[in-house]
């Protein structure tokens, strides 16, 4: 989608923070993708870049696949910024030299600075000479392509910054994208706008009008559009900016799968039924998946269940709307990225709906298909939809079915939301959701023994998982306090008759994962 006429491009390398750059130049207000490091200078050109930067990677330049960019894109008509195997790219290929590792350097290091200008201004490195940087690399440069200077070396003397102001093309041999890195944005920033002369004119705004701009010109003026929402952000962004694009031609479909937790059904309805002025369809449909689960103990064989029945409803009912031509979708750029990027369509796949465009012939438009989740999330604020939504923890598209281990039932679900609810309430009260990625309740499939008064109560085992992550890829399990683990734990067994154990789950990911299921 074109949403901004000023682009940085990311050429990723393969390294392990690619993603990360590109989210770091959007934070700083400036549109970016990511292209695979192989792309021709024509590829990056169509882009019309204000900048390229050149990713780390995990292979030596020596390697024997070792990935090339065309050396022409540093013929210094665009600003390049090379980092770690991007810098060893750019030296190589000026007539510098790599020289494979012999000293390696991982972690925090001091970086010594010897050239303040353009990246390493004043007002942030205080008129130090010194800066804290996180290094990961193995060759080091040891002679500088004709017409660069070092600017920072490490405390060591490795070569860690060099740039041809010239030709407007710097290098760094550290990680300015990671947290690790305390300076690290400044210097983005710092090659992004005193370089680059990026505008940094990407905010919400700038992307919802360009997106209602482009979602009206590619459905054209008479044909109408379809979504089905799930209680999911993605799917209900989607539908706002389809309303506000579209109007009366767009319906939105919400498949109640009684999945979600306590409230969440009735807080997207009450939200659509004020911001799509009644032009969305709810579908009660908890009886039909229930009924269709009754029995079934297998996790994935519950995915396949839920995105199979979700597909039935959404196009029974789409069907009966007639005449639609166009499916919206929440794909968002991490599952273009993921799915190999390209232009081709990608589907969700926790709603598996692999099937359903073809089969409905319907076309598709993904208007988010560049944002972040967190972009989606500043987004949504834009479009008007509540904060405490926008800023809702992940939760899995098969919702409370992939948290409770075994057969699903109607009162283990209800349970499970209660305990749910009370761990999110305690969370958030004591401050602490701000800090960590997910926090819930989930039934680990065992029943235990209890009393309670004086009676015997035999009934599940709750469980409460919460734990901290950057990108949910790792995880590691938070140290909530004693106190509020215990004041959970009276709560659920105080307040659900039929609970008489709660468990904290103490296992990071890996090797657990953060679900159960
Ligand atoms: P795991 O359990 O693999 O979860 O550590 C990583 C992240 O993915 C979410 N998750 C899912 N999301 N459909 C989804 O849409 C699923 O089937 C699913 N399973 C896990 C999980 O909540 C966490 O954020």
């Amino acid at each position: 989608m074109e949403t901004s006429p000023q682009k940085i491009i990311v050429l990723d390398f393969g390294g392990q923070y690619s993603m990360l750059i590109a989210r770091r130049v959007r934070e700083a207000g400036v549109y970016c993708e990511l292209l695979p490091g192989n792309a021709s200078r024509e590829e990056i050109q169509a882009y019309r870049p204000a900048g390229v930067i050149l990713s780390g990677g995990p292979a030596s330049v020596y390697a024997k696949d070792a990935i090339y960019c065309d050396p022409e894109i540093f013929s210094g008509e665009v600003p390049v910024l090379g980092i770690c195997y991007g810098m060893q790219l750019m030296t190589l290929a000026l007539h510098g030299k790599v020289q494979p590792g012999t000293r390696h350097e991982f972690g925090r290091t001091r970086l010594e600075i010897g050239v303040h200008e353009p990246l390493f201004t004043d007002d942030i490195f205080d008129g130090s000479r010194e800066t804290e940087v996180w290094m990961s690399h193995q060759d080091e440069v040891v002679k500088l392509p004709p017409g660069f200077e070092v600017l920072a070396r490490t405390e060591n003397g490795i070569i860690a910054a060099i740039g041809d102001r010239k030709r407007n093309l710097y290098g760094l041999q550290f990680h300015p994208e990671v947290a690790h890195t305390p300076g690290g944005m400044h210097i983005l920033r710092r090659f992004l706008f005193a370089v680059c002369s990026c505008r940094g004119d990407w905010t919400p705004r700038s992307f919802v009008e360009a997106a209602v701009e482009e979602v009206r010109r590619a459905v054209g003026s008479r044909e109408r559009v379809v979504c089905a929402v799930s209680g999911g952000i993605d799917s209900t962004v989607v539908a706002m900016l389809l309303d506000r694009a579209i109007g009366k031609r767009f319906v939105a479909i919400f498949v109640d799968h009684g999945l979600l937790r306590k409230g969440e059904a009735e807080q997207i309805s009450n939200i659509f039924r004020e911001k799509l002025h009644g032009r969305f369809i709810y579908v009660n449909a908890r009886e039909r998946f229930l009924q269709r689960l009754q029995g079934v103990t297998d996790p994935e064989e519950k995915r396949h269940i839920i995105g199979e029945q979700f597909i039935n409803v959404f196009k029974e009912q789409a069907l009966s709307l007639g005449n639609i031509s166009y499916l919206a979708q929440g794909t968002i750029y991490p599952d273009v990225i993921e799915s190999g990027g390209g232009s081709a369509a990608t589907i969700k796949s926790h709603h598996n709906v692999g099937g359903l465009p073809q089969e409905m012939n319907f076309k598709l438009i993904e208007p988010l298909r560049k944002l972040f989740k967190d972009e989606v999330r500043r987004v949504a604020v834009e479009l008007g939809l509540p904060a405490s939504f926008a800023c809702r923890q992940p939760f899995p598209g098969p919702g409370l079915a992939v948290r409770i281990v075994g057969e699903i039932t109607a009162e283990k679900l209800s349970i499970l939301r209660e305990a749910d609810a009370i761990v999110q309430e305690e969370i958030e009260k004591a401050g602490l959701h701000k800090k960590l990625w997910q926090y819930f309740a989930l039934l680990p499939g065992i029943n235990a023994v209890g009393v309670k008064g004086d009676n015997r109560v035999y009934g599940p085992v709750v469980a409460i998982r919460a734990v901290c992550s950057e990108d949910g890829m790792t995880a590691d399990w938070a140290r909530l306090p004693f106190e509020l683990l215990e004041k959970i734990s009276l709560r659920i067994t105080g307040e659900i008759p039929s609970v008489a154990r709660v468990v904290y789950d103490i296992t990071s990911k890996p090797p657990g994962t953060i679900e159960w299921e």
